[in-house]
């Protein structure tokens, strides 16, 4: 796809990453990016769009909405290879550990600590806790289709959390996972 001014501000006055400018993209110039996608976009280009994608909490306020019983997922825009959600997690909410049934998944955290565990299936049919990270606003994370994890705002009350999250092609097949396929990962011993 071709990069017009139209679509896209330099950003910092003009910097450059890897040779290449650093170019910030709206809300809307991003969707009509990848409105005009004739692929489904791989998650190289999906994380570093998000990466790129200069983008307020206000700007989706719309479509901020929570539940107190679970996390929310609401649907801001979709394409045919695509599907763009805005995700809202009250303190305690968490995603089920899930895979991306062939789809690719990235997320960028627009306000709040996003908290991000990773599984890899051991032999016995388990999962194996492989990394767990705190995502604050502004990160972004990429999920590959096979990719296993869980995503919570294990934050106190009072601080909840929104993320913007980009499904290519949308998410239709996920597979769920039970906690008790779960094996926590070994810790360190506590110091005294
Ligand atoms: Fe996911």
């Amino acid at each position: 796809m071709t990069l017009t001014i139209a679509d896209a501000t330099v950003r910092g006055g003009g910097g450059r990453r890897d040779g290449e400018l650093i170019m910030s993209w709206t809300l809307d110039a991003f969707l009509r990016r990848l409105d005009r996608c004739d692929h489904s976009p791989a998650l190289d280009e999906l994380t570093a769009m998000l990466e790129d994608l200069d983008v307020e909490p206000e700007e989706v306020r719309p479509y901020v909405r929570f539940d107190w019983h679970a996390y929310r997922r609401n649907i801001m825009h979709t394409g045919p290879l695509y599907e763009a959600l805005v995700l809202c997690w009250r303190p305690g909410q968490r995603t089920p550990v899930h895979d991306h049934g062939g789809s690719t998944c990235a997320m960028r955290v627009l306000k709040g600590v996003a908290t991000e565990t990773a599984y890899a299936p051991a032999d016995d049919g388990t999962l194996i806790e492989t990394s767990r990270r705190d995502l604050p606003a502004g990160s972004v994370s990429g999920a590959a289709d096979g990719f296993v994890h869980e995503v919570v705002n294990d934050q106190p009350p009072g601080f909840d959390l929104v993320t913007l999250d980009v499904h290519a092609p949308p998410l239709v097949a996920a597979n769920t996972y039970a906690r008790q396929r779960v094996a926590e990962r070994p810790r360190a011993p506590q110091l005294a």
